[in-house]
């Protein structure tokens, strides 16, 4: 018999609201500043989305694309057009055969891809290796999958020219039984870092004795410095049929807003993957993919010159952070600088960050955003340089100003 109204409001009152997931985690950082940027009219170095427009030819195909009334649902896993241009980008860049019928899924952004695809592999308790510093998204995704993550320091190299690493022995001591997936991020967000062929050929080998997975975010693999290459563990010996390969559209092509990424991984795995993104989000949003179709088939010149504006970036950035007193660590790929802020006597990260943005009019990353225990990021702000040629003049000269009050 239905409870009295008094007595039934008496017991929703006791309810929590929120669930318990939620409440364990909080709100983007990073997200957040780019809100605190426009609110203080800081520049925002914070956000990783560029402040250029993207290319002509991609804008066009997606006027097209409206123009000609692909606006309606795409397939639920992808258009077609793009499934086969992910499947041709592939074979020509990493050298893998893949069936864009059975074994490409288009999601919303690779954001989607990442959590689709934990939600689709793990189950309670299952655990997942990180390696951390992280992109903050990982955390989170972990928790919504009820999945344990297991973090791997990546140590900072004492030479800030150096390369943050890995300690075989801790990387093995993470492994278990109970080790469902090692998530990657190569080039890395936000350490710069991009995992070379040793490396992965050791996490392979872990992979391969402990029956894991390996998710790997490859949103950056085109921008790369100095002459690194971009290896994707999906193509050693063994990981093909244990690999999930996370991409998209954002960061290649400038479109961070579009929401447009994708999961690649074999059938059995696809499968799961598909159904559990028909029931988040349906599908991304079609013109988009056919833009992504005609962007995905753009020669390899557009690549190069993409990485080497960046370079020309990352080289107008670091100099200016530098003089200002930062301790840079030089990235190998992507587009942050992780920098050490010992030198400015702050407290922490956080009232660095806050002090930058109210009274410099610069926003940043505060580092703890990036570690479990903020602590270990209590010396560290991450920059963006995906930005134009004035809007780093302009950080520049207001860089000068903490160099004076600090
Ligand atoms: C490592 C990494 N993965 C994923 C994303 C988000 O990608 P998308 O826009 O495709 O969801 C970002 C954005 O900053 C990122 O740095």
């Amino acid at each position: 018999m239905p409870k009295p109204d008094a007595e039934r409001h008496a017991s929703a009152a006791a309810k929590p609201l929120i669930s318990e997931k939620a409440e364990r985690f909080t709100e983007s950082v990073i997200r957040d500043m780019t809100r605190q940027a426009h609110l203080h009219g800081a520049i925002n170095l914070a956000q990783g989305f560029p402040d250029f427009p993207a290319p002509a030819e991609i804008k066009r195909a997606a006027q097209q694309a409206i123009a000609a009334d692909i606006n309606q649902y795409a397939i639920t896993w992808g258009a077609r057009s793009l499934r086969q241009a992910i499947a041709a980008k592939m074979k020509k860049w990493q050298g893998l055969e893949i069936d864009p019928e059975a074994e490409i899924t288009v999601c919303c952004g690779s954001t989607e891809a990442m959590i689709a695809s934990l939600l689709a592999v793990t189950n309670a308790g299952d655990e997942i290796i990180v390696f951390e510093p992280f992109y903050e998204n990982y955390g989170p995704d972990a928790i919504l999958s009820d999945a344990r993550p297991h973090f791997v320091t990546l140590h900072p190299p004492a030479d800030p020219a150096g390369e943050w690493r890995f300690d075989e022995r801790e990387l093995r001591a993470a492994f278990g039984p109970r080790t469902k997936a090692i998530i990657l991020n190569t080039p890395n967000n936000p350490t710069g870092k991009v995992f070379t062929r040793t490396e992965l050929e050791f996490i392979r080998e872990l992979c391969l004795e402990f029956d894991a997975l390996a998710i790997t975010d490859e949103i950056y693999e085109h921008i790369l410095y100095d002459g690194a290459k971009h290896l994707s563990i999906a193509t050693l010996d063994g990981m093909r049929e244990r690999t999930i390969t996370i991409n998209g559209m954002s960061k290649t092509y400038s479109v961070t807003g579009w929401r447009v990424g994708w999961a690649v991984a074999s059938p059995v795995l696809t499968n799961a993957i598909r159904k559990v993104h028909d029931f988040l989000t349906v599908g991304a949003p079609a013109p988009l993919q056919e833009a992504g179709a005609a962007a995905l088939s753009l020669p390899a010149e557009y690549y190069a010159q993409l990485a080497e504006r960046y370079r020309v970036r990352r080289d107008h950035l670091i100099p200016a952070l530098a003089a200002a007193g930062f301790k840079c660590f030089r990235p190998q790929g992507a587009y942050y600088v992780m920098t050490d802020i010992s030198a400015f006597g702050f407290d922490d990260d956080v009232s660095f960050a806050k002090h930058l943005l109210q009274e410099i009019g610069i926003a940043c990353v505060p580092g703890s955003s990036f570690y479990r225990h903020p602590r270990d990021g209590a010396r560290q702000v991450r920059f963006a340089f995906c930005k134009k040629p004035e809007t780093l003049d302009e950080a520049t000269r207001r860089l000068a100003k903490l160099k004076l009050t600090s």
